[in-house]
């Protein structure tokens, strides 16, 4: 989660990760140094009593901000072994309390918005990242126009991406061939779920997903849409907007794609776009502030789904026998399996910043009794991939285990255990409580619609001396080859 580079871990929660309730990735940088650089308050900070360990780092001021920009991970734990699992940092003039007692996670989760706030941060990242601003912020009703990617809209939306997957995998001429080809996994994984990703919550060319010229013509824009938006991606990986004006136009162009006037045309628009539109112009926003927002959406609802389809194709072609689990079970009414086999990649993989911010002094009560004084104005950040999902003492055995989250009945297995007490919150890659993933289904479904369609259609086949070393750093380059048999 700490090398920026694709193919690495799945970045969400704290960042953008839902800014506007959306999802952001990769920039976890930018969520706890954030944006602070503006808020030169050198002052001379005395931490109150009964407030958490402070470490102020040893340049003033910055704090901290190298060593958690360079692998946050390591800092953090780091600073676990020196002051345990509740510590302030310094880190560009902000002090961001970490807590990793998984126990304690849930009187953070579920605090009301009047003490820690999700949305006052993603405010300053809209901004910053996209020049979105939105008056008059509302994160209630924000909340329920997201929830129309949930409940009675989710099976339009799982068949709208399976007709426009049906579309990308099979209508392309050259992935159609019959011939073997080498692609990048990383790329073949990202664009095949955000191709269809796209086409399902922003629309198609024409209401009929069988037409031909209609498919020519879906594959041709998404092939743009994604072109400009694997560059963006890059580009916000780089977290600062000073760094980012070489690329701006890749921000210009994307805006003209997106346009709303343009958006406005298409057919098949899910009911989400058309109610965010709305959303957008009972505002008061212009057109122009429009598009940016629906830039800041497809990258929100777009940025995660396609590096974890990327691991979980990975994690079953580096393991055979999971693979021949997997796909033995994928026709059956119970996929128990694959959702073990994607929650065990998921719980290797996902690392969301749970970032709040404390909007009045307060009290947090942790699990075990202690208590500790928060302040207003800092930065609230729970890390579960260093514990729960890293943690030796919840997870046993380090190896991949695709069958981890499985009992010996084939039910699903949910009971984890740290210090002997059973854990609410085992593995959380899809955040938790008030502002859980509420794409989370919809993401489910299309990953495995994915899954499922790539073993169905192709043979995906590792090549020779790809299969080493797999770490995040070296699997971005590797390369897979496909067999195209088609079936369909
Ligand atoms: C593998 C893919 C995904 C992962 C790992 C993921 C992860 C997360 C996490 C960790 C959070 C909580 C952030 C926090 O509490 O600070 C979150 C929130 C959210 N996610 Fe996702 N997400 C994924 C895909 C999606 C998709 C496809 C959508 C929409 C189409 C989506 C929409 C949202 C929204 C709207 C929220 C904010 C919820 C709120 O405001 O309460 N996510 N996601």
């Amino acid at each position: 989660m700490i090398s920026l580079s694709h193919g690495s871990k799945i970045h969400c929660g704290l960042s953008l990760c839902h800014i506007l309730n959306t999802r952001a990735s990769h920039t976890y940088y930018l969520g706890l140094l954030d944006l602070t650089l503006n808020s030169f308050h050198i002052g001379l900070i005395s931490r109150r009593p009964g407030e958490p360990p402070l470490d102020k780092g040893f340049i003033p001021w910055l704090g901290h901000a190298l060593e958690f920009g360079r692998d946050a991970a390591k800092f953090m734990t780091d600073m676990r072994k020196k002051h345990g699992d509740i510590y302030t940092v310094q880190a560009a003039g902000k002090f961001v309390t970490v807590l990793l007692d998984p126990h304690s996670y849930e009187a953070v989760l579920w605090e009301s918005r009047s003490k820690l706030d999700f949305g006052q941060y993603a405010r300053i990242l809209m901004d910053r990242m996209f020049e979105v601003k939105l008056p008059d912020y509302d994160p209630n009703a924000e909340k329920c126009l997201q929830k129309t990617l949930q409940n009675k809209n989710l099976p339009t939306l799982t068949k709208a991406m399976f007709f426009n997957l049906r579309t990308i995998l099979l209508s392309d001429p050259d992935r159609a061939s019959q011939q073997w080809k080498e692609e990048g996994l990383f790329h073949l994984s990202y664009n095949s779920l955000i191709y269809p990703g796209f086409l399902t919550l922003y629309g198609n060319e024409g209401k009929d997903y069988e037409d031909s010229r209609n498919q020519a013509k879906d594959l041709a824009f998404s092939l743009e849409i994604y072109t400009e938006f694997y560059k963006l991606d890059r580009l916000l990986m780089k977290a600062a907007r000073s760094i980012l004006s070489a690329g701006w136009c890749v921000w210009k162009h994307l805006w003209k794609l997106l346009s709303v006037k343009r958006l406005d045309c298409r057919a098949n628009r899910s009911v989400w776009l058309d109610s965010y539109k709305q959303h957008l112009v009972d505002l008061g926003l212009d057109e122009n502030m429009q598009t940016r927002a629906m830039l800041l959406q497809l990258w929100s609802t777009q940025s995660n789904a396609g590096p974890a389809v990327f691991w979980l194709l990975l994690f079953l072609l580096k393991y055979p026998s999971a693979m021949a689990a997997v796909q033995g079970e994928m026709e059956t009414a119970h996929p128990f399996l694959v959702n073990s086999a994607l929650n065990e990649m998921l719980r290797l993989t996902a690392a969301p910043f749970i970032t709040r911010e404390v909007l009045q002094d307060m009290c947090l009560r942790l699990a075990d009794g202690r208590e500790y004084s928060l302040r207003k104005g800092d930065r609230l950040c729970l890390f579960p991939f260093i514990s729960p999902q890293m943690d030796p003492e919840i997870y046993e055995e380090p190896e991949v285990k695709y069958d981890r989250f499985l009992n010996s009945d084939g039910t699903e297995k949910t009971d984890f255990y740290k210090g002997g007490k059973s854990l609410k919150y085992y593995s959380m890659p899809w955040g938790a409580g008030i502002n859980v993933c509420i794409g989370k289904f919809l993401a489910v479904n299309s990953i495995k619609q994915l899954d499922y369609k790539f073993h169905h259609c192709w043979q995906l086949v590792m090549l020779a001396g790809a299969d080493g070393d797999w770490s995040p750093t070296t699997v971005g380059g590797l390369q897979v080859g496909e067999g195209w048999c088609r079936q369909y």
